[in-house]
């Protein structure tokens, strides 16, 4: 069944669109359930009916014939069009990629989409936008579609925020048949939404260049392939923190850690984690009857996090630096799952952010350290990657073979721009491991801010990639 169409307001100051208030929030959460009649969210955040200089709101929808059935008398007052020769300029583009992507495995090609992509959006009117929906389908030793994409597109047009579509029900276009060991289920589907602006040349920071191909690396089978957390996407909402570990800014819920860990490893198992913080991933390690071990460089999160635990037979935290793994001896030299999440990048540090300001007003404290071994104090992008690389290179040589680790993290967006950490750290790795896939931690319990309100779209990034690879 559609949803009802929104109630349209007639408001000269908002140069997106027409909807109310309410409407405009809700369509800034950075994901959402999809169904078919998702396409109207699209149409109807993105164009206005009929725009301050007299002229009706025009989108291009590809394919029309197959999303047609889907629109509401609301999005169909635009006019629509497929026609990619059509002479009229363009105030919107959506292109879904989906059914292109379900044909037969070879006859889908990243390179042709790009192509077409290009010719449509150099149409639109300038600051206007365009959506692609694809999956993220690994074929062969393809790079993951959408990442591919995005960085292809990316090198003439904005990328903006992606929004999450969630599917209630599985569906998978990969024909080939699943690699061995564990992998997530495909109930997944990326819209990437790019604006189109004048540039004179190529943006300096992202992307430079497009991705590697993934290399094609046998698995084989471990015991874990059946395991139960292979969603790839699912609502948690973490249980109150109690007022220690609030003291940490960024820390992870124990319960939805214990799910990947008992998926990954089996009872008295070493579990462990380069960047512990209060130590959340080694305590539900330990609440699963599995040993745990970590480095944390704040001597502060390493008090508190010993504070936590009573028998510390099974425990083992080292205060330092994560990058001087091989001169720990404490540690056990070889652990069976990594859980883990690294800062994402120096943005505890960029002013204004709410959760900081929250924070500054409760006299928290707001950053993990003043550290320079502190990666969250790293400025530059590009060094930032490489020396999590680097970490994580030295992390896995102490993973045993055939066994996985995961990695939390967010894309992260710094002054208008969207730095696609999740995707780039996942290239970064794969000379070393290999990627198994994404799934996503939706939150439903943050409130929403009217970002860019009438003039601009700016999501509430509302989703966690939660990466996992595996060692060869
Ligand atoms: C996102 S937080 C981890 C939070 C943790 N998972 C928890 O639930 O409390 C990242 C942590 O990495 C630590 N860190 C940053 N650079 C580090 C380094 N070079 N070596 C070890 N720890 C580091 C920070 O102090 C911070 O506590």
């Amino acid at each position: 069944m559609q949803a009802a169409a929104p109630k349209l307001v007639v408001d000269p100051k908002n140069r997106m669109n027409d909807l109310p208030g309410r409407n405009w929030l809700q369509f800034q959460k950075s994901w959402f359930v999809y169904s078919a009649s998702s396409i109207n969210d699209f149409v109807q955040f993105f164009t206005k009916i009929e725009y301050p200089d007299g002229r009706r709101g025009t989108a291009y929808l590809w394919s029309l014939e197959k999303l047609a059935p889907a629109l509401d008398d609301t999005s169909k007052e635009r006019l629509l069009t497929d026609d990619r020769h059509a002479v009229f300029p363009l105030d919107y583009a959506f292109f879904d990629a989906v059914p292109a992507q379900a044909e037969p495995s070879g006859s889908f090609s990243i390179d042709a989409l790009a192509k077409h992509i290009e010719e449509v959006a150099a149409r639109l009117r300038n600051n206007m936008y365009f959506t692609v929906a694809i999956r993220n389908s690994r074929i062969d030793s393809q790079p993951p579609a959408a990442w591919h994409l995005s960085k292809i597109l990316a090198r003439h047009f904005l990328l903006k925020d992606e929004k999450i579509g969630c599917l209630e029900t599985l569906e998978s276009c990969v024909e080939n048949a699943p690699v061995p060991g564990w992998q997530p289920d495909d109930s997944i589907i990326y819209f990437l939404n790019f604006r189109k602006e004048i540039r004179d040349e190529q943006p300096a920071v992202y992307p430079a260049s497009a991705p590697g191909q993934l290399d094609k690396k046998s698995v084989e089978g471990d015991g874990f392939a059946t395991g139960p957390f292979r969603e790839s996407w699912f609502v948690h909402r973490p249980p109150r923190r109690s007022k220690d570990v609030i003291l940490h800014p960024a820390k992870f819920p124990e319960d939805l850690i214990a799910k990947y860990i008992r998926t990954f490893t089996k009872e008295q198992e070493w579990v462990f984690d380069p960047m512990a913080g209060t130590g959340s991933s080694l305590i539900a390690a330990l609440d699963c009857d599995r040993r745990a071990c970590g480095i944390e460089l704040n001597p502060d999160f390493v008090a508190l996090a010993n504070k936590r635990v009573e028998d510390t037979h099974t425990w083992k935290l080292v205060e330092g630096d994560s990058k001087s793994l091989a001169s720990y001896d404490d540690l056990p030299e070889f652990y069976d799952y990594c859980i883990t999440s690294p800062p994402y990048w120096d943005m505890l540090r960029m002013r204004g952010a709410e959760t900081q300001k929250k924070r500054k007003d409760q006299g928290l404290q707001r950053w993990y350290s003043d550290d320079e071994r502190d990666l969250g104090n790293i400025d530059d992008y590009e060094s930032f990657i490489a020396e999590l690389r680097d970490i994580y290179a030295v992390v896995a040589k102490r993973l045993r073979p055939g066994r996985y680790l995961t990695i939390i993290v967010k894309n992260v967006k710094k002054k208008g721009v969207i730095y696609p950490l999740a995707w780039d750290l996942t290239f970064a790795l794969q000379d070393f491991l290999v990627f198994k896939g994404e799934q996503f931690w939706c939150q439903d319990d943050q409130r929403l801010a009217p970002f860019g309100y009438r003039y601009s779209w700016v999501s509430n990034t509302f989703h966690h990639y939660c990466l996992t690879f595996q060692k060869l």
